[in-house]
């Protein structure tokens, strides 16, 4: 007999403590999608972290149901501290941590709750951090598991998970950040035994357990369900983003600075550049956008225009003339140049490689190697 549950320590659905304005909507509509993702694949548990309630405890709430998943937090009143499941004949508790000044005193008390209920098998699940997660297994010596989150994930950048742990007989199991990674614990309980043999040879008698870290990748393939969700959230966040941010002027330039005039007005002059860059990558890095509806998405808009955010340049409502990796996002604004084209002063002749960097970087790039990625964006007619 097998089964099967899905647990997570957060944070789960907000990744920064507070929404920022602009990202307010965006951010909730995708936690949302995730809730109902998280939901098909069959959520048990998750360990609320404080950056889960960015949008109040009533939104949670309403995240909570759409992901029809049982929030545990042992030091938050809230919530139930502990739940007990029958999973193929054998109890398995759930605990879930957050930061609060004794964690891991509220980790005990649940833990012994939870054994009283029944519970053979125990696995909390802390928004704690690594090393608060650590304390506790050195407490709790006979949990199976404990599964590290952390308290908030601030910025894009993606985190590699610590390899698996031991300590004692609790595994000390952290994944990367951004639900990169899934761990996948199996246990096998045979006579009775509730110790897990460690990872390895399995043993002639007794219960053991394996544990390994999957990455998730886009080359996995996905579920039906799933994509069908985020295909109308795409389309959902680009809509609204459309109308939200219709007034989003651009910043005028400084007076006397440059502002962007677009690829049209450099082509009249320099149609020899303008053909070589027309077969890159670049020219066609907004249609990449909008042809998956993500045109008008904060995640995405900002690297594949041109002069996002700038003064005189483009908003997320407002890229005509400017969509894609046009001339003036490695040569400047070009609108001082364009009247007085012989002042050399007026405009970036020689791009520095330091400026591809502003967009190819990680996580969405990685490994990106400027004297190569050069070779490609120039050619005859083009600095060659
Ligand atoms: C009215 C014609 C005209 C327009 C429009 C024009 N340029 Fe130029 N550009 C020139 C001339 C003339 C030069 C100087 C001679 C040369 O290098 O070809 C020049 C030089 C340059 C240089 C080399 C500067 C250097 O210091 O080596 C770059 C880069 C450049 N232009 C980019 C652009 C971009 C980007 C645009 C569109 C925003 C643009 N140009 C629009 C005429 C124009
Ligand atoms: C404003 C952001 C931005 C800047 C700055 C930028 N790029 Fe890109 N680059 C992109 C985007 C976006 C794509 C992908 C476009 C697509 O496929 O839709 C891309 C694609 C490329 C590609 C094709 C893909 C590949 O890796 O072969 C090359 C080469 C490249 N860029 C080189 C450069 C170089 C060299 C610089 C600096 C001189 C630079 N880029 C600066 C955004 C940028
Ligand atoms: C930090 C800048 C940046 C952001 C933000 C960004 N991109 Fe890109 N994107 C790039 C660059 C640079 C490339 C070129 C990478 C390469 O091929 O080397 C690229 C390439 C791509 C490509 C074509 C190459 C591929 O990987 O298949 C797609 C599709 C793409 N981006 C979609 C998106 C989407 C969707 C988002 C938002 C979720 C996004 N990008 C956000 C910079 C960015
Ligand atoms: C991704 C960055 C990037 C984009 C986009 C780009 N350039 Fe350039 N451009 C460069 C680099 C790098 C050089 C070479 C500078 C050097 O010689 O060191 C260059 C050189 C030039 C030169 C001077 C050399 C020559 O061949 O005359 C002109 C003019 C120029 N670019 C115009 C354009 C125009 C017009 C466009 C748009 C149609 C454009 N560039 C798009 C990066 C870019």
């Amino acid at each position: 007999m097998r089964a099967n549950a899905l647990a997570l320590a957060g944070p789960t659905f907000f990744g920064e403590p507070s929404l920022k304005t602009d990202r307010a909507d965006q951010d909730r509509e995708k936690a949302f999608a995730l809730a109902r993702a998280l939901k098909t694949m069959g959520l048990l548990a998750f360990a609320p972290s404080p950056s889960d309630l960015a949008a109040g405890p009533d939104e949670l709430a309403r995240l909570v149901t759409a992901s029809a998943g049982t929030p545990l937090s042992a030091d938050n009143a809230g919530f139930l501290r502990w739940i007990v499941r029958d999973m193929a004949g054998v109890k398995v508790g759930f605990v879930g941590v957050g930061p609060s000044p004794q964690p891991r005193e509220a980790a005990k008390t649940a833990v012994a709750a939870a054994r009283t209920e029944g519970a053979q098998v125990l696995v909390v699940l802390g928004s704690v951090g690594r090393g608060e997660a650590k304390r506790i297994a050195d407490d709790l010596p006979d949990l199976t598991a404990i599964v590290v989150g952390s308290e908030a994930s601030v910025g894009e950048a993606n985190t590699l998970a610590p390899p698996i742990e031991r300590l004692g007989d609790v595994l000390v199991i952290e994944t990367g950040n951004h639900l990169q990674q899934v761990a996948v614990l199996d246990l096998w309980v045979r006579e009775g035994s509730f110790r897990f043999a460690a990872d390895g040879t399995p043993p002639v008698q007794g219960s053991f357990s394996r544990v390994s870290l999957v990455d998730v990748h886009e080359r996995m393939g996905k579920d039906p369900e799933v994509r069908a969700e985020l295909l109308s959230l795409y389309k959902r966040i680009d809509d609204r983003n459309r109308e939200r941010f219709r007034d989003r002027l651009p910043r005028p330039s400084a007076p006397g600075a440059a502002r962007y005039v677009g690829v049209e007005e450099c082509k009249a002059c320099h149609v020899g550049s303008w053909k070589v860059w027309k077969t890159t990558q670049h020219a066609r890095a907004f249609e990449t956008l909008q042809s998956a509806f993500k045109g008008h998405n904060l995640d995405c808009v900002g690297c594949h225009v041109t002069g996002y955010d700038e003064p005189g340049g483009s908003t997320v409502g407002h890229v005509e003339r400017l969509e894609g990796v046009q001339c003036e996002t490695c040569h400047g604004p070009g609108s001082l140049h364009v009247k007085t084209p012989l002042d050399p002063s007026l405009l970036v002749g020689k791009p520095k490689p330091t400026r591809c960097l502003g967009c190819h970087h990680p996580p969405h790039v990685e490994g990106f190697d400027a004297e190569t990625a050069l070779g490609r964006i120039l050619g005859p007619g083009h600095g060659k």
